[in-house]
């Protein structure tokens, strides 16, 4: 079995050999620029793993485990429009590199390379793999949508937003969980359990990412307090919320709004209500639960723990990460 290490070495090679057309250059070059841009590669080397926890070809997941990294910085390229995010990987993203309608268009070029390299598996795999392709891509839609609804919205209750993270998060690495899985023809009983495996790492990746955003430093590679200058609805503005006093709720609020202020003076401003409501631990705790729980889940599967160490690693590996 090829260790984490491997699979992604073996990952990256297979994504050079990933042609576009030189022209338009507009429409493609982007599409270079973030799947080179240094991602994680979570999903597609989640993806492989599993092929391979479950006696599967690597080689036959491969298409596959591509398709959902483009289809996964396709996400990025539209979501950065949404988030007015202007910097990704330490870098400019590609809206504010080439402007929306570049961001679009090559995220919609995206995401059809995305089932092209789909269709190129097995044929007497391809429908399953289909549907659950489908499923998770309309998901993570749905999550983006309420994401959105939610900054407007003026109360979001924890449920709500762990079902808008579910969505939005954890279906994109669920499905290619369950996609590595399919192709080497494990069990419906495995693949069930392999969901709530990548649903729960999902849900403490994001509660992650939304901690990072605003108490990490510049190894995340993205604007630190985005979240706050959006009026993002995250785990520590749900949580901050149902601490808070009603004057506190009333600056949780507006701060973002206030034009008097600068964007270091927001940031400034709700993060010392963070602090004093101690919101940086409870999503701590709240992390560390999930992750857990993804572990024990892991435990359950049919197969031995020998096949499931390189989950368990993939697993650990995110936990404290920094970027
Ligand atoms: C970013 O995902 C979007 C979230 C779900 C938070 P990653 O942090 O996996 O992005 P890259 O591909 O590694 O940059
Ligand atoms: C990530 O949400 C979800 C998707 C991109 C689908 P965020 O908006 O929190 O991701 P980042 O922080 O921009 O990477
Ligand atoms: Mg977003
Ligand atoms: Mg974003
Ligand atoms: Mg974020």
């Amino acid at each position: 079995m090829y260790n984490n290490a491997q699979i992604l070495e073996l990952f990256e090679q297979s994504l050079r050999q990933l042609r576009t057309p030189e022209e338009p250059e507009l429409l493609y070059a982007p599409i270079i620029y973030s799947m080179s841009g240094g991602g994680k590669r979570l999903r597609p080397v989640l993806l492989l793993l599993s092929t391979e926890a479950f006696g599967g070809s690597v080689d036959e997941a491969m298409t596959a485990a591509m398709a959902v990294e483009v289809f996964h910085n396709f996400t990025l390229l539209h979501d950065d429009i949404m988030d007015n995010a202007d910097m990704r990987r330490g870098k400019p993203s590609v809206f504010a590199k080439w402007g929306e309608n570049v961001a679009i268009l090559s995220g919609d070029a995206m995401l059809i390379t995305a089932y092209k390299l789909l269709t190129e598996l097995n044929p007497t795999k391809l429908q399953r793999v289909m549907r659950i392709f489908n499923d998770m891509a309309l998901e993570v839609c749905e999550g983006q949508q309420y994401d959105m609804d939610f900054e407007s919205q003026k109360k979001v209750m924890v449920v709500e937003y762990i079902q808008m993270i579910e969505r939005k998060t954890s279906a994109l690495l669920s499905g290619s969980a369950m996609i590595g899985a399919t192709i080497a023809g494990a069990s419906d009983a495995d693949i069930k359990l392999l969901y709530r495996f990548a649903t729960e790492l999902g849900l403490a990746f994001q509660l992650q990412d939304d901690l990072l955003d605003s108490y990490g430093d510049e190894a995340l590679g993205k604007k630190i307090g985005g979240d706050i200058l959006e009026g993002k609805q995250t785990y520590l503005m749900v949580q901050a919320m149902s601490r808070a006093t009603e004057e506190e709720r009333e600056v949780l609020r507006t701060t973002h709004l206030n034009s008097k202020l600068s964007d270091t003076e927001k940031i400034a401003t709700v993060k010392a209500l963070y602090d004093k409501l101690e919101v940086k631990r409870a999503t701590e705790q709240q992390i560390d639960q999930r992750f857990e729980r993804a572990l024990g889940i892991l435990d359950s599967l049919s197969i031995g723990a020998e096949r499931t160490v390189h989950l368990a690693e993939f697993a650990r590996n995110l936990i404290g990460r920094k970027k």
